[in-house]
């Protein structure tokens, strides 16, 4: 793959991959300090590498030991290229033997925060104090380091806690500089990429504005383009660059299948129609939707309905239009780094099939076009920012491509999505204003007790209540609210009672049709997020 989502002169820091994870968070660090980054395989040819034209180059760590059979290494040549390289763990460990030095299985193995006793003569602790909190992870150790280089760091256990050869630029720690537990950590990568590398701060978002605007020009030209928007934020996102870049000759067509939440397809319309100049196409499928779903209980055919009929619509529009060339999609880079369709190599391209395959029709194809394709997901809300879009675009939540069809349990009716919408929409209108207290309280958005996803859910069953003198029959609605950061775990949020009970109170005030409310509190694993 070419690795030029970024051309145009902006100097690359790569990663070389030595373990599943560690890769990518070494690169969210160093463009976290504005500097652009990605990951490739360890094992990558030098000649390889040297076409990158990267401006440095940093090691991960990684889980094996340099010694054990299959041992992820590295082409010597890439200490040869005059490209400075900093190693972190595995990758401290992999430089020293590749070039002379020693590794040993260490006594005791070195797990979590240490303190290190650092030379700060070294550019590398520029600016660090003398004793740092570090943290370490590792059971083998230098204990030589190769010709040329020496020592700049110890801990009590470790005799080679750090090491440089500052003539060859090459630099490693055995501590993780890239976790928030090292102190110094990011004075530390500062200090490489800056103060040993030169580096400049050119990775920032009206940089990339400009830069992806003239990508899209530069290759579109006088075509056009077709968009699938779905509300979500990464078609959003490649929907306002497509504006900013080409405007009318990008046509995004919004499938509107009735399953959104409640007032959304108002909002995608108003801001792709007023605030954005593209040419917007609302495909009004909810009645095609509601007949194809009508007394279905299954969720897999339920989201097999939706999925197969999306694309259906999407094509019918699309095959009336003259002239697309191009198929924008919002492909980030974790959906690469993932998927084993088009792999970046490192250790964690573990193969998981391409969230985005396209299922064109016989004789249909367009050119694909993926602007995203190098941003991590805060970076694309960030582009989203800069860019103008709404803060409730941005920040939106996660929503499955099904909608609301899997939060009713069994078969969706217009009755149920009426009870549905009116009750989510009053879990979000008071979860969005709880965090946005915690937010000015903390001026954190993550904040420990925020909540990160939240909605209503409403289970197939009806029960008992009394209204006035009247009994009722009607339905419970379900409140879900986690906390989590990535979706794979989650903690059900501890909501404060006053919170929980105004929710209780508007829904069964104010949506008819429900007279109970519970919350779920059970964790991921073993619950999902969503109920289906
Ligand atoms: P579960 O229910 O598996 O959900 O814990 C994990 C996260 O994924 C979201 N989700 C989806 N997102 N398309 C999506 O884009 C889908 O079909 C889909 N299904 C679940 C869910 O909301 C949660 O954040």
């Amino acid at each position: 793959m070419a690795h030029n989502g970024n051309d145009q002169a902006t100097q690359k820091v790569l990663v070389l991959d030595f373990g599943a994870q560690y890769g990518q968070l070494i690169a969210r660090r160093v463009r976290d300090l504005n500097v652009y980054s990605e990951i490739v395989a360890c094992d990558t040819p030098a000649e390889e590498i040297a076409a990158m034209k990267p401006a440095a180059l940093i090691l991960s760590g990684g889980p094996a030991s340099v010694y054990a059979e299959d041992a992820p290494s590295v082409d010597p040549g890439i200490f040869e290229l005059g490209v400075p390289v900093l190693g972190f763990c595995y990758g401290h460990q992999i430089m020293a033997v590749t070039l002379g030095g020693e590794v040993a299985h260490s006594e005791v193995g070195e797990y979590g925060p240490a303190t290190l006793a650092c030379d700060n003569g070294s550019a590398l602790f520029a600016g660090t104090p003398l004793e740092q909190t570090v943290w370490m992870s590792h059971r083998d150790a230098v204990d030589r380091v190769p010709e040329g280089f020496h020592v700049i760091g110890r801990t009590d256990v470790c005799p080679v806690a750090a090491m440089e050869c500052p003539e060859r630029k090459l630099y490693s720690t055995q501590f993780h500089p890239e976790v928030r537990h090292t102190e110094y950590g990011n004075q530390i990568l500062s200090n490489f990429l800056f103060g040993i590398c030169g580096l400049s701060r050119d990775w920032t978002m009206d940089n990339l504005v400009e830069q992806k605007v003239a990508e899209i020009r530069e290759k579109v030209g006088d075509d056009r383009v077709i968009l699938a928007l779905s509300g979500g934020v990464d078609s959003s996102v490649v929907a306002a660059l497509g504006a900013r870049a080409i405007g009318r000759q990008m046509t995004c067509v919004f499938i509107n299948h009735g399953l959104l939440r409640k007032g959304e397809p108002e909002q995608v319309e108003e801001v792709f129609t007023k605030q954005f100049d593209v040419d917007f196409v609302h495909v009004h499928a909810e009645e095609r939707y509601a007949k194809l779903l009508d007394g279905v209980t299954d969720p897999e055919q339920k989201r097999r309905i939706i999925g197969t009929q999306f694309w259906e619509e999407f094509f019918a529009v699309a095959q009336e239009l003259d002239g697309v060339k191009y198929l924008a999609q919002g492909t980030i880079y974790p959906d690469i780094i993932e998927s084993g369709a088009r792999k970046t190599g490192g250790k964690a391209s573990t193969i998981k099939s391409h969230h985005n395959l396209i299922p064109f029709p016989e004789g249909v194809h367009f050119d694909l076009i993926e602007p995203l394709d190098h941003f991590f997901k805060d970076e694309v809300r960030a582009l989203g920012l800069a860019l103008g879009l709404p803060e409730h675009i941005v920040f939106r939540q996660p929503f499955p491509g099904p909608g609301l069809a899997i939060r009713i349990i069994g078969a969706v009716s217009p009755e149920k999505l009426e009870i549905l919408k009116n009750a989510d929409a009053i879990v979000r209108e008071e979860l969005d204003a709880y965090n946005q207290r915690l937010f000015e309280e903390t001026g954190d958005r993550n904040s420990e007790h925020s909540c990160w996803q939240y909605f209503a859910v409403l289970p197939d069953i009806k029960s008992v209540g009394v209204m006035g003198d009247e009994r009722t029959y009607q339905r419970p609605v379900i409140l879900r609210a986690v906390e989590s950061s990535d979706a794979m775990t989650a903690d059900w949020a501890k909501l404060p009672y006053d919170v929980l009970a105004r929710i209780s109170g508007r829904i069964v005030a104010e949506v008819p049709g429900v007279n109970r409310v519970a919350y779920d509190i059970t964790s991921k694993p073993p619950a999902t997020i969503e109920w289906e």
